[in-house]
């Protein structure tokens, strides 16, 4: 016996994919063995998600072989996946928001045909599988549309549950949960592996794969430059050099050190209130001022900043921009008085989805574009053209349509489109900034922010990586529950003590 490998569950040899323009796998391997988690890795646009397509059916690819439990495959489409015994959790969650969580779960199951004859039956089945996600709370006759996030991850998940899956693959399951449900989804994966089901995840938060993964591939440009390194022992270093090709410093740009008190205020809050989610909040965001929210998916931290933005009606309290109140639950009017606000859920409610990558990135400076015809068209390119570069958005094409682009790349486009500024922008609201986008282009991104802080813009940020905030903001609030507990310099503060504070008396 000794100590030789167990036999892989799933061999791919060489695959190759082909879109108009782009080679987006040139030739992958990757093996993966029974009861491990395999993180594959790689910069936004490396080719992790047309990978995973290609074993769950949906993309069919140019070249290349794959064996699974040990016989060589052809998955056909996403039913033969399936049937083969491969689930996967998709980057852009594929649920169909009118139906409900139980239809949802087995949408496309062998059983909502035979197995179940009555819809108590699919009910009784769907709270069963909630209930072994930690989630008895969510009805199953509820429709998905309206759950949250978090909710629609979990629905995903029992979905992928329901099939008895020998592998299960998931891309950027955590992009949307905070601390404290990523735990959950650890335990959960845990409990899978533990019965020898192996899981490939994909993240581009790099402390989970050592807290995760066993085994690391890294993707880049369509190839695998490193293939089941061990997980624990590779060094974060390693890993973003040979995702990027390059040493990253993983750095926050310098704040300004000078006192922001005599600053003018920008933005005030004052004892905004919306019943369930929140109550009482006050703040203020002075010009050239960073003011970072801290607190778990559900403590009303993203209502907060929809409400500030008049994309919710509060019960009570006043929103004031310099100095002057904003008419409540009207975006146009937010918009008018110079705020801009960049979603959490990017892709439903900020993508153009037919436009191009140059039409969704201009759209925001539209009025500063219209007026002056040929040559501010010329201007608006060069602009869009700068953001693709600082952003390193790829393939670098203004022309190309935006839904061809990588999950990742999709978020810079709309992120683009807000740092590129407008001469009217006073606040800049930012919900998840970083999510699905690569460590790489992290760094990018937060001097970018910085930079809109010098030019005495006000931004207003959420984001579920404390150190993010840390490491960004001036000044922290710390949401908890729906009330602000905490507001002080983030210099004076640390992950820990931050952590504390937002898990403190929360229900875990
Ligand atoms: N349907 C498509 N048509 C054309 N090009 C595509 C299509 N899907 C993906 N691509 C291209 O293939 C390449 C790989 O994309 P993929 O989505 O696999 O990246 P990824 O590694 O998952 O990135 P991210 O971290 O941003 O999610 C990208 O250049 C992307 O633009
Ligand atoms: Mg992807």
């Amino acid at each position: 016996m000794g100590s030789s490998a167990p036999e892989p569950l799933l061999v791919m040899r060489g695959i190759v994919k082909q879109f108009p323009g782009v080679r987006a796998l040139d030739g992958v391997d990757l093996d993966v063995r029974p009861g491990e988690v395999h993180c594959l890795l790689g910069q936004n646009g490396a080719g992790k998600s047309t990978l995973i397509k290609v074993l769950a059916g949906a993309h069919q690819p140019d070249a290349g072989e794959i064996v699974f439990a040990g016989a060589p495959v052809r998955l056909a489409g996403p039913t033969a996946a399936m049937r083969a015994g491969i689930a996967t959790i998709y980057q852009e969650l594929d649920l169909v928001d009118g139906l409900s969580v139980a239809e949802n779960i087995f949408l496309g199951h062998e059983k909502a045909t035979f197995g179940f004859t009555r819809r108590g039956d699919a009910e009784r089945s769907a709270r069963e599988l909630l209930g072994r996600l930690g989630h008895a709370e969510i009805p199953p006759r509820r429709e998905v549309g309206r759950l949250p996030a978090a909710g629609k991850q979990v629905v995903s998940m029992a979905r992928a549950l329901s099939h008895d899956a020998r592998l299960i693959v998931m891309d950027e399951p955590s992009a949307a949960l905070a601390h404290d449900e990523v735990d959950n989804l650890f335990r959960i994966i845990r409990e899978l592996t533990g019965a020898g089901v192996a899981v490939v995840y994909i993240s581009h938060r790099l402390e989970e794969i050592r807290q995760i993964g066993d085994r690391v591939t890294v993707l880049k440009d369509g190839r695998a430059v490193a293939a089941g390194l061990p997980a624990r022992t590779t060094s974060t270093g390693e890993i973003v050099s040979l995702m990027t090709g390059r040493d990253v410093e993983y750095v926050f740009p310098e704040r300004s050190e000078e006192p922001r008190g005599d600053r003018p205020e920008i933005l005030r809050v004052e004892s905004l209130t919306l019943p369930g989610s929140f109550e009482d909040v006050s703040f203020t965001v002075r010009a050239g001022e960073i003011v970072g929210l801290a607190g778990l998916v559900g403590s009303g931290r993203s209502e907060i900043l929809e409400t500030v933005y008049g994309a919710r009606r509060p019960a009570r309290g006043r929103v004031l921009v310099d100095g002057r109140p904003v008419r409540p639950g009207d975006t146009g009017a937010a918009v008018r008085r110079g705020m801009g606000m960049a979603p959490e859920e990017r892709k439903s409610q900020a993508l153009l989805p037919a436009g191009t990558v140059a039409a969704n990135i201009s759209v925001a400076g539209l009025s500063r574009y219209a007026s002056f015809g040929w040559l501010s068209r010329r201007r608006e390119l060069a602009d869009v053209r700068r953001q693709i570069e600082a952003l390193d958005i790829r393939p670098p094409d203004p022309g190309r349509p935006v839904v061809t682009l990588s999950g990742g790349n999709q978020q810079k486009v709309v992120l683009a489109r807000w740092l590129l500024g407008t001469a009217e922008l006073r606040l800049l609201i930012l919900d998840e900034p970083t999510r699905g986008v690569d460590v790489g282009a992290r760094a990018e991104l937060y001097a970018l922010i910085r930079g809109l802080a010098g030019r005495g813009i006000g931004v207003l940020l959420v984001s579920s990586e404390v150190p993010e905030v840390l490491g960004l903001a001036d000044r922290v609030l710390v949401v908890r529950e729906g009330r602000v507990v905490h507001t002080g310099a983030a210099r004076d503060l640390d992950e820990a003590a931050v952590l504390n504070m937002i898990m403190e008396g929360s229900a875990l």
